[in-house]
């Protein structure tokens, strides 16, 4: 259960709440649509945080403005530190060498997410500006220093995400502002960090996290940051157990010592995920053993440091993908290429593209479990990657190729090896969950052909339904690797 907020009404399959949709083409574009929809409009970037608040009808806002497709918000770059733009996604931040090399721990945060499916369609941006103090990057951010560069009509402005963060779901985000991209400091030579969560099972947000950055020189810590999630309204530096951390040699009773003035430093609540004693308890374990994993990293980065100090530029080519406003109760036509056949539809801007695969173009297969992108029932290919159907509207995967399950069969109407792989090993969870772990298990072998025990269950983290087992499902993906099922 991902929701962190109490349900207001009711889940259905659709999407009831009415908005305008349109997706500019340019910042300057989307600035001027912000200003002329007012405080009645919201950015869409990932929507896997939005459109879920929508579905909740804890939010309703009369115009989304898709910026996805802007080339302002995208690209990672490594000239002065790391400047990431807001829409990379988390995925792309957890694979990027350079970030697992020198920002470590915030790798670890983007792997810590509990689905792969919100990893690939979720954007570092949008976990930053849900202001949730059970976000998964901020933390790491927050403990490297992290600036965010902000933009909105009159101009733009840096502010510290320590200042950026205000309580609950409420950040210093102005009305008509963009978070453009977060810049995170060059590491110090002898920096190292880690980023650890617990959670209740791997799909799920945080019971409490910490991130923990060290600089070190010789056997002495010089410097550190500790910043924990979860266990107080807003993600939080524990600023006393840094400062008895600062000029100590590392040991096992100085990381506990350190453990146990967090603990008292940190301000949980009981909640549906933990009780603030769980929370105080596990945060002493959970700072000894960050603070242990930076300090014994802190030698290897600096080596790594140096090797990314030159100047590294990497940009993410951005689909253009431009729509002028569509009005709440306006049908627009629709481009689609499913399973191969072009599709023309109409449709509105609150349509959720898993009502149009099921009821316009009959394709069953894609399964609603959830409707709120915790089951990964409905997973199809949008462009090649994996996504949750429930949570696209139909409006915004205009131009996209889009593959269902019904796809997988060959026009011979031959089983895709995977499919036969499944039938061969009894791999079944129920027909609700097995369209969605094809899908998925077919995407993890187009990116990854050899694929090891462990990327299979981190690939599937968010399909695994506790009802069936899991083995049979690894044994089947891995026979169609290596014939004999052994890897
Ligand atoms: C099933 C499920 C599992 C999840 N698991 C995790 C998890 O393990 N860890 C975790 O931390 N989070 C998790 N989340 C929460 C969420 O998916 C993440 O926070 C995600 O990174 C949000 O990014 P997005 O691009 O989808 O944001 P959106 O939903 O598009 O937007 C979120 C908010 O930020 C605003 N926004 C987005 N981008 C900008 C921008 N550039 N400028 C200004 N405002 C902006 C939007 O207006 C909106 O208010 C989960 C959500 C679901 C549904
Ligand atoms: S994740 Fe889409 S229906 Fe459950
Ligand atoms: S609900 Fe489908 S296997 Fe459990």
């Amino acid at each position: 259960m991902i929701i962190e907020q109490e349900a207001h009404h009711t889940n259905t399959h659709l999407l009831t709440t009415e908005f305008e949709y349109a997706a500019p083409g340019s910042i300057a574009e989307t600035l001027a649509l912000l200003r002329a929809r007012g405080d009645e409009a919201r950015v869409l970037a990932g929507g896997t945080y939005l459109l879920v608040q929508l579905k909740m009808e804890q939010l309703s806002p009369r115009s989304l403005i898709d910026i996805r497709w802007l080339p302002e918000l995208r690209g990672r770059s490594f000239e002065d530190g790391a400047r990431l733009g807001a829409n990379e996604t988390i995925r792309a931040v957890r694979d990027d060498a350079h970030i697992q090399a020198q920002y470590t721990a915030l790798a670890e945060a983007c792997a810590a997410f509990g689905s792969m499916q919100i990893e690939i369609m979720g954007t570092l941006g949008g976990n930053v500006c849900n202001g949730s103090p059970a976000s998964d990057t901020v933390p790491a951010l927050l403990a490297f220093d992290a600036e965010l560069d902000l933009i909105d009509p009159d101009g733009a402005r840096t502010l510290a995400l320590a200042d950026f963060l205000r309580g609950p779901g409420r950040t210093a985000l102005r009305p008509h502002e963009l978070l453009k991209s977060i810049h995170l400091p060059l590491p110090r030579p002898g920096t190292g960090s880690a980023f650890i969560k617990i959670s209740r099972v791997v799909a799920d947000l945080a019971k409490a996290s910490v991130a923990a950055v060290i600089v070190r020189e010789n056997d002495r810590i010089v410097d550190c940051r500790l910043a924990f999630g979860s266990v107080a309204p807003v993600v939080m530096r524990a600023r006393r157990a840094e400062a008895f951390l600062i000029g100590q040699a590392f040991s096992t009773e100085t990381a506990l010592e350190a453990g146990r003035i967090a603990s008292e430093e940190i301000a949980p609540i009981d909640d549906v995920r933990s009780t603030a004693w769980y929370r105080r308890e596990v945060a002493k374990a959970l700072t000894h053993d960050a603070v242990q994993l930076a300090w014994e990293r802190s030698t290897g980065q600096q080596a790594n440091g140096r090797e990314a100090d030159r100047a590294v530029v990497l940009l993410t080519p951005p689909p253009k993908r431009v729509m002028r406003p569509v009005a709440a109760d306006e049908y627009r036509e629709i481009k689609l290429v499913v399973n191969g056949a072009a599709q023309r539809l109409w449709v509105k801007p609150n349509d959720l593209l898993i009502n149009v695969l099921r009821e316009k173009l009959e394709l069953t297969g894609t399964k609603y479990g959830c409707g709120l992108g915790e089951c990964g029932a409905c997973t199809i290919h949008l462009n090649g990657r994996p996504a949750l159907a429930c949570l696209v509207l139909a409006v915004a995967a205009d131009g996209s190729e889009v593959s269902t399950v019904e796809g997988l069969q060959g026009a011979d109407g031959k089983l895709d090896p995977l499919q036969q792989a499944f039938i061969d090993h009894g791999a079944f969870q129920c027909g609700y969950c097995t369209p969605g772990m094809l899908m998925m298990t077919k995407a993890l072998l187009a990116e990854n052909p050899t694929p090891s025990q462990d990327d299979i269950r981190d690939y599937l983290k968010v399909n695994r339904c506790r009802c069936t087992g899991f083995a049979s499902i690894v044994r089947a993906v891995l026979s169609t690797v290596e014939p004999n099922g052994t890897h």
